[in-house]
């Protein structure tokens, strides 16, 4: 059975934690869009790792991990984030693929982003250089992860690159010109490194398809930030939603048997944008403090607030979603109330043009003072706590069939 786990709201939702979970089951896990933006994290014990490129279901150890020709791939990050694994697990690097075909985030690419942020009136991106990457490869200009092992070809496309970005750089920027054989002398480093790890991964899981291994395919960002659905422009520059996985990794449509979406038991945003759920008082601090709700890649406080069944509505619908991995029903816990958006003022359903305008009608019910982070059985969970859960069901149309009660790995009640 090959699955996809999609963030059915603006990211971190608990993708990492869920991935990590369900991936005891699986033979593959792919990332398939996205770069170094995404912050994934596991908890392990006391141990807390943040993934930002490399598939999280890694650490489980029959796992090969698979960064997908959808990713934008930045070595840099990636040498970092595999040195850091290798301390858990030696065997890690030969257990991780990456695909020909990913794009190459380059150090241009990070610089303008960051430039852009601080020097225009930015969108709040992670500064990864993902947007300019993709803007490069949309742009039929980018350079590829295979480009890397043709060095006479790599320098030549570099150049190019390099001479119009350095021009962007100075001449609208004002900054400082990089030096083409510095970043050339890196990058014939990095392909050393990589050359074993290198594969067509349309090959390479078409052969595992075939083989009926499992696959698990591991959404970054979430529904919201999708480049064509999400609240635009607002969003990140790949598509979040399931479909982006066959584009992602060049399979057939028909090879993902199911999609589970991972929904926060609230809402949290990073960034700029409209987020009609958004709540700037007591409870939004409330929320950040409880659910220790901080960037996993930039350290950025994120913006909270209740949860909202319009949004999860929209995002189940773009995803073909059925079923529900409700995350962090813990960090409800000691709040008198709990709210849910059921509908807005204007309209019934969300609406991603008019996402600044619509103000969420909310039910409320009495919420639950235990402490449910040891609890292992739905039917042991407080009486209000499965009511916020029947709530949730009822104004998504979704079934939630896995509760995450806390950050590690145990920490799961199956319904
Ligand atoms: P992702 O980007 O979707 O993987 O999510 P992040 O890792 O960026 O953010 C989720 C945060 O919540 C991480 O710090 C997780 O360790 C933590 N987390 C995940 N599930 C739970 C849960 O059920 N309860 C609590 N308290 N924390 C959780
Ligand atoms: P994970 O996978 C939450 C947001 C940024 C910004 C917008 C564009 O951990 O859920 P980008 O750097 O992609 O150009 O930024 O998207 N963003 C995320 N928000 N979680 C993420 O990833 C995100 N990746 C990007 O904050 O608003
Ligand atoms: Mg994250």
């Amino acid at each position: 059975m090959n699955i996809a786990v999609i963030g059915l709201q603006w990211g971190d939702e608990g993708k990492g934690k869920v991935v990590d979970y369900l991936a005891k089951d699986f033979d593959i896990d792919v990332r398939f869009q996205g770069g170094a933006n995404a912050g994934h994290t596991v908890r392990v014990g006391e141990k807390e790792l943040i993934f930002h490129q490399i598939p999280c279901g890694i650490l489980n150890k029959d796992i090969t991990g698979v960064i997908g020709a959808g990713c934008v791939f930045d070595p840099s990050v990636f040498f970092e984030e595999l040195n850091n694994l290798k301390k858990v697990d030696p065997t890690i690097e030969e257990r991780i693929k990456i695909s020909q075909f990913c794009h190459l985030v380059m150090p241009y690419h990070i610089m303008i982003d960051r430039i852009r942020e601080e020097t225009q009136q930015g969108i709040g991106t992670t500064k990864k250089g993902i947007g300019v990457a993709y803007e490069d490869k949309y742009g039929r200009i980018g350079l590829r992860v295979g480009d890397m092992f043709n060095p006479e070809r790599f320098e030549k496309l570099l150049k190019h690159n390099l001479s119009r970005k350095n021009l962007i750089l100075m001449e609208i920027y004002r900054a400082e010109p990089l030096s083409d054989n510095e970043i050339i002398h890196q990058f014939r480093e990095y392909a050393d490194r990589l050359r074993p790890m290198v594969i067509d991964d349309t090959a390479f899981l078409s052969r595992a398809i075939k083989e009926k291994k499992n696959i698990i395919f591991e959404g970054a960002q979430g529904t919201l930030l999708d480049i064509n659905f999400g609240t635009y422009p607002y969003v990140t520059s790949s598509h979040t939603i399931a479909g982006g996985a066959n584009i992602g990794v060049g399979i057939g449509p028909l090879y993902i048997d199911k999609v589970i979406g991972v929904v926060k038991a609230y809402t949290t945003r990073v960034g700029r944008g409209p987020f009609p759920s958004e709540d700037d008082s007591c409870l939004g601090e409330d929320l950040r403090k409880m659910g220790k709700e901080f960037g996993a890649t930039t350290g950025r406080p994120r913006r909270c607030g209740p949860f909202d069944a319009g949004v999860v509505r929209y995002a189940a619908r773009l995803n073909g979603v059925e079923e529900i991995f409700l995350t962090k029903l813990d960090v409800l816990s000691g709040l008198d109330k709990i709210k849910i958006g059921v509908a807005y003022n204007n309209k019934k359903d969300f609406d991603p043009f008019l996402a600044e305008e619509l103000n969420p009608i909310y039910n409320e019910i009495p919420g639950f003072k235990e402490d449910i982070s040891m609890i292992r059985d739905f039917n042991d969970l407080p009486e209000q706590a499965r009511n916020y859960i029947k709530l949730i069901e009822h104004h998504t149309n979704l079934q939630v069939n896995f509760i995450s009660v806390g950050p590690n790995r145990d920490a799961v009640i199956k319904k």
